[in-house]
């Protein structure tokens, strides 16, 4: 299913069985070596699978049995053209990749699909996992399908959504009187104090490998092209870095012939990844968090190192967004798109916003997470309310007649 591992801190190449998580030398993240054996551009076109999992092929996991739920659905979200955002940017095509349309609504479920094939393939149960609250409610769906147990460990800040969504859903929770970055750390701990199955992200190399397929997704839909650039919300840096190597290997396979220009975008209150860019420096400084975009709040990203190296050698850049720049974009594309985003998702097109673009470049933007996932946020985003009348004709004209939020 895969060739091994390879270690881009110190080089190092591992078979399969010689590591689970990190490089056993130097702690970096490791890049799994799918083998690509005969795959082709044509039979994944062929595919009539519309999920990730036509592109079987390009990944280290088997396909599940047809009859595994969300976790045989997961993929083929809308590339949606947005025309009229376009204009107000200055761009000729703007694109916006809808993940909010994922079986639990948020791109997490292609990292969290991948690791519960890969824990199956291990025999391994429960799985746990620190999140924000995408990635849990993610395993939360997936694992029951494989038979595995999900146990998920989120700050207990996390909106009400995510935390019904997990409820639902049946996974055991822990909520923690703490960031992030505390759920993470106790999370890998206990992994290996009970010797269970640990998806954390970034930490386990197969998150990076479900991640990728949003990539292969946007080059098929444009048929086998990448765009000029993709703007991407950063918060432990992995989906950037999945999206990079997913683009990457198809340049290698030859089904595309350019990488696209990759654009991060992190919120003020949590910006460790993008400081270091701007700085030019590879040192990448912890932070404690404050944004309202509770999924990309990593004060210690878990991916920093490969995110900022995908970024520079592609070209592209990192750009920091206030809360009130990503409240603003919220409602900016509900209106001018009709896509819901949640903050984290709508922090990537608040960077569009602020970037200096050509007119004929061709861009797409992930929307990673649907706007449902945040109510509270949301209604923060939006000024104006509709004011309640009797049911009555008079009283519908008259309100009809008043500048709508006018007292
Ligand atoms: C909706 C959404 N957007 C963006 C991100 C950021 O992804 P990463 O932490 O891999 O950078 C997340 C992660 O939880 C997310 O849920
Ligand atoms: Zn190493």
């Amino acid at each position: 299913m895969f060739l091994g591992y390879a270690c881009r801190s110190c080089g190092a190449e591992l078979r399969p069985d010689q590591a689970t998580y990190r490089c056993p030398g130097c702690a970096g993240n490791l890049d799994v070596r799918p083998d690509f054996g005969k795959a082709s551009r044509e039979a994944i076109s062929q595919s009539r699978d519309p999920s990730l999992w036509r592109y079987a092929s390009l990944l280290p996991v088997p396909v599940p049995d047809d009859d595994s739920g969300p976790l045989r659905a997961v993929g083929g979200t809308p590339l949606v053209a947005a025309p009229r955002l376009a204009r107000r940017v200055g761009l000729g095509r703007l694109w916006l990749k809808d993940e909010g349309r994922m079986p639990t609504a948020s791109l997490k479920d292609r990292a969290s699909a991948v690791v519960v094939q890969r824990a199956r393939a291990l025999g391994k149960s429960p799985i746990i996992t620190a999140s924000t609250g995408n990635a849990g409610v993610a395993l939360a769906a997936m694992a029951p399908c494989a038979g595995i147990e999900p146990v998920i460990v989120v700050p207990e800040s996390a909106p009400p959504a995510k935390l019904a969504q997990l409820a639902v859903f049946g996974a055991r929770v822990v909520l923690v009187r703490g960031s992030y970055d505390d759920a993470f750390a106790l999370s890998e701990a206990a992994a290996r104090e009970l010797g269970w199955y640990c998806r954390n992200t970034a930490q386990n190399p197969f998150t990076t490998e479900g991640k990728k397929t949003v990539s292969f997704e946007v080059a098929e839909q444009l048929g086998w092209r990448a765009p000029d650039r993709v703007f991407v919300s950063v918060g432990d840096g992995n989906i950037l870095v999945g999206v990079h190597k997913g683009f990457r290997e198809l340049v290698e396979l030859g089904f595309i012939d350019r990488m696209p220009k990759l654009v991060g975008v992190q919120a003020q209150g949590s910006s460790p990844i993008a400081r270091a860019f701007l700085a030019g420096s590879d040192r990448i400084e912890p932070c404690t968090t404050d944004t309202l975009a509770d999924s990309i709040a990593a004060g210690n990203p878990a991916d920093g190192a490969r995110a900022l190296a995908a970024v520079r050698e592609t070209g592209g850049a990192f750009v920091i967004v206030s809360d009130e720049e990503i409240l603003a974009a919220i409602a900016t594309l509900g209106q001018g798109s009709q896509v819901f985003a949640e903050p984290a998702a709508a922090a990537a097109f608040a960077g569009l916003e602020k970037c200096e673009l050509g007119p004929g470049e061709e861009v797409v933007v992930l929307i990673t997470g649907s706007g449902l996932k945040d109510v509270r946020a949301a209604m923060r985003a939006v000024r104006s309310r509709p004011r309640s009348i009797d049911p009555t004709l008079e009283a519908l004209r008259a309100a009809l007649a008043q500048k709508e939020g006018t007292p």
